[in-house]
């Protein structure tokens, strides 16, 4: 099939009802974006970031990729960092990983899959690094859970360690760096408490997280 009618009709209905509810929406956006929060979050269909912060467009930039990674030499990555942080200045910065993601599984799984096992290799090293208190985990769909968190509360851990959050710190800029995870199950998000806003707070943070596991 070389249209798809149908979101091109859904998009129609979309945008007037958004231009029906305040006439000016489009108009204002097209001007400028000032979202005061930036979403690096996982590329899985189930988790829109807008939709299950109940945000309209405009109100979140957005970065996602498979498992919610955040990699010191991922330019595509660093680079949306840097201009929400420097550009947009958000004042926010949420990782946001989900139970049940998939790249996480694969990861846990010691499958063979191909390219991906160079990105899945990060997660990985997640699950080496906290192997002794994953290990003491019993139950399979536990494990994975536990992980799943794990891997959000490491990549909270690695944008606070990004020169661009360094250096906005150290000019006493107001930015919080958050880790969630979100539930597919019944579409709740949940903080996991590892929120920072200096270099010190996120060591502090990350050391009493990940001590319940020890
Ligand atoms: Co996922």
């Amino acid at each position: 099939m070389k249209t798809l009618p149908h979101l091109i009709e859904n998009n129609r209905e979309w945008a007037k009802h958004m231009t029906d509810d305040d006439p000016s929406f489009f108009s204002r956006l097209a001007h400028q974006q000032s979202p005061e929060c930036l979403w690096i979050g996982c590329s899985d269909s189930r988790v829109p970031a807008n939709q299950i912060v109940g945000l309209d467009p405009g109100e979140v930039f957005v970065h996602r990729n498979i498992a919610n990674v955040v990699v010191h030499s991922d330019f595509n990555c660093l680079s949306v960092l840097e201009f929400a942080v420097h550009v947009l200045e958000v004042k926010h910065v949420i990782v946001c990983g989900h139970y049940g993601c998939g790249g996480v599984k694969a990861a846990g799984a010691d499958s063979h899959l191909g390219l991906i096992d160079n990105w899945l290799r990060h997660i990985r090293d997640v699950r080496q690094k906290h192997s002794e208190a994953l290990n003491a985990i019993d139950d399979q769909t536990a494990r994975d859970r536990r992980l799943c968190e794990l891997n959000v509360i490491e990549q909270v851990r690695n944008v606070c360690h990004t020169t661009i959050v360094q250096q906005a710190w150290s000019r006493g800029r107001s930015l919080s760096v958050h880790g969630w995870i979100y539930d597919v199950a019944d579409g709740l998000l949940k903080d996991l408490e590892v929120t920072t806003e200096s270099s010190q707070e996120m060591e502090e943070a990350y050391r009493i997280v990940t001590a319940l596991d020890g």
